[in-house]
């Protein structure tokens, strides 16, 4: 069978690029374990203000863990609680969040805190910060009437 120089180059690109591709996606998988977040934490959204963490909203020390602190964020129209926490510097901290209305954001501005909050589930993130001074909380979800003016603060202070 003829076939033009330039369709084998190209069938050799695209199946070299294949290749790259599901090994990429092999090593991430089946050596490095990452996997798409479960989604496997729900919460009864009427029933967030009495289910533990969400009664206490805000930032507490944990011992024993692989963070050391839990910063746990109630989201709803339009404002989260607590509207702003301090974190000493450098500390791991586990973001717990959910929402008690609509879908909210929770961005964390110049960090890759970035997570979508979902009415009846419980989204967490594990960051650590580093960098003293204030980080903007921002909502990227419009939710409605007063979405941009939606935002919290973390103000990462030395220890
Ligand atoms: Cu909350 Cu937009």
């Amino acid at each position: 069978m003829h076939m033009h120089k330039f369709e084998k180059i190209w069938l050799i690109l695209g199946t070299v690029a294949l290749l790259i591709f599901l090994t990429v996606l092999g090593v991430s998988a089946f050596y490095l374990g990452n996997q798409p977040p479960s989604c496997l934490v729900t919460i009864d959204p009427e029933k967030v203000d009495t289910t533990a963490p969400f009664n206490d909203p805000g930032l507490h020390k944990v011992d024993g863990k692989d963070w050391d602190y839990e910063l746990v964020f109630v989201a709803s129209a339009f404002s989260y609680s607590p509207a702003k926490v301090e974190i000493p510097k450098g500390a791991t901290v586990k973001i717990i969040a959910t929402t008690k209305d609509v879908i909210h954001g929770f961005e964390v501005a110049g960090t890759n805190v970035n997570m979508m909050l979902e009415p009846g589930y419980v989204s967490e993130y594990t960051a650590t910060f580093n960098k003293v001074g204030e980080n903007l909380i921002i909502c990227n979800e419009y939710c409605g009437v007063g979405h941009h003016m939606m935002s919290a603060q973390i103000e990462v202070v030395s220890k």
